[in-house]
């Protein structure tokens, strides 16, 4: 939390970074104060590779929204996402033998200090040099034969179980984030995994009880996230979006990207089988080839072939790691790269399970900015802010991490 009680996040996207600044307001809903966009050029498939213009980006969006909510930025909630992020399922155990637990007719006694150990246990998997831990939420626990439980504190046996999903990224990476955002003006406070922070704006309650997936189509990276009654089943990030569609159109056409990206944002669509040929427009000649006719259809046929392939391998990744059994409400979209018309019809199609737009739900909003599916991470990482506060204004260097793993699992045991 910042001066005045207004907390501050930022969405660094590889086509847009994204700063936003929040504060209670009754009953805890939250008041965006400031939201604002700057044009991101320091990544790439959501990672960063110049570290002063990602830092540039940070600064410029962070300018706009001081000046509207009046404050100074000083600890921030960053997004992490990219290629880089892997992310596992987990399972710790161990024995319960403390004689300080035992119960009044000798029973063991489950505590506290027994969940955070098993948890640290089920931590224990072997990463490789240059990696860590971000996030480690916690799905269920199993005490001797009893299976599926949210919270075994209190309860009696000798062997307890912890399942967790456990998130990692490369070292490097997180630190060209830290870095950027110093060299911006300020400090992370937290890292979340971006698209846990879109979950967290976009889907309702009772989707996330059903079970559900979310997939969050960026310019860079597709991220999905797969939750069911029991928590965060599965997350990945994987390296394609929007950017891709807008490769292709420039390249077929022989177009500059923004002539492409200006022809998507304006006449795209993804669903061939709903557009029209005799829509027409121009399409101007560049390097001194000359302007041409394009219908509707056949501009749609190329973005539908990329966007199908993207949805075939987001729905592959799914199947391979057992998830699709989870999806019983069905798929929610979000990202600016499901704005493309036909994207429902076209997702429907590829999985064959309902399928909804998403846009970030439950705030109060000054701005008239947020209801759009590009502000669901950004918008997400916000209400993490909040919801997680913490009094200790603790800077994201070496030493918070292992500090930060301990306070995400606590909020995710309260969250999710
Ligand atoms: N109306 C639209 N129709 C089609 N595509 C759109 C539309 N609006 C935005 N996009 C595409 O959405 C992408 C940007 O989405 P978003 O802002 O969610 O990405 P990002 O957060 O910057 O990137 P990432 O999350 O991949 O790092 C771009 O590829 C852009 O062309
Ligand atoms: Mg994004």
């Amino acid at each position: 939390m910042n001066s005045r009680g207004i907390y501050v996040a930022i969405d660094i996207g590889t086509s847009k970074v994204c700063a936003i600044a929040a504060e209670p307001d009754h009953d805890d809903v939250l008041k965006v104060v400031g939201l604002s966009s700057s044009p991101s050029t320091g990544l790439r498939r959501g990672t960063i590779v110049d570290i002063q213009a990602t830092a540039d980006a940070i600064r410029t969006a962070l300018d706009a929204i001081e000046l509207s909510a009046g404050i100074k930025a000083d600890y921030v909630t960053v997004g992490i996402a990219g290629e880089h992020i892997f992310s596992l399922n987990a399972t710790g155990v161990i024995g319960i033998a403390d004689p300080s637990n035992r119960s009044g007719d000798g029973e063991l006694k489950i505590s506290e200090e027994d969940v955070e150990r098993v948890i640290e246990s089920a931590k224990a998997v072997g990463l490789p040099i240059g990696r860590r831990i971000i996030h480690v939420i916690p799905q269920q626990f199993t005490v001797d034969d009893e299976t599926g439980l949210r919270n075994p504190v209190g309860m009696t046996g000798r062997r307890l179980e912890a399942q967790v999903h456990l998130v990692t990224s490369a070292t490097a990476s997180t630190k060209n984030i830290i870095t950027a955002v110093k060299q911006a003006g300020c400090q992370v406070r937290d890292f979340i995994l971006e698209p846990i922070a879109s979950a967290q704006s976009v889907l309702t309650e009772e989707e996330k009880k059903i079970g559900v997936g979310l997939i969050d189509i960026g310019a860079g990276t597709t991220d999905a996230i797969v939750m069911s009654k029991f928590g965060v089943e599965h997350t990945v990030s994987l390296p394609f979006g929007g950017n891709q569609v807008t490769s292709d159109i420039a390249g077929i056409l022989r177009i500059t990207e923004e002539q492409a990206d200006g022809l998507k944002l304006k006449f795209g669509h993804c669903f061939t089988e709903d557009t029209k040929v005799d829509k027409v427009f121009d399409v101007k000649g560049a390097g001194g080839r000359q302007d041409r006719n394009m219908n509707e259809s056949e501009l749609s046929m190329y973005i539908e072939a990329r966007m199908d392939e993207i949805l075939r391998m987001v729905k592959a990744n799914l199947a391979d790691n057992g998830m699709l059994k989870h999806l019983n409400s069905g798929l929610v979209f979000t990202g600016g790269g499901s704005k493309i018309p036909g994207i429902v019809s076209l997702a429907k199609r590829v999985f064959d399970l309902p399928v909804r737009l998403g846009s970030p739900i439950g705030f109060i909003d000054t701005t008239e900015m947020i209801d759009s599916p590009e502000y669901a991470t950004v918008t997400g990482l916000i209400a993490y802010a909040a919801k997680f506060q913490s009094e200790d204004k603790l800077g994201y260097d070496t030493g918070a991490l292992r500090r930060m793993a301990t306070k995400v699992t606590e909020f995710f045991k309260k969250n999710f």
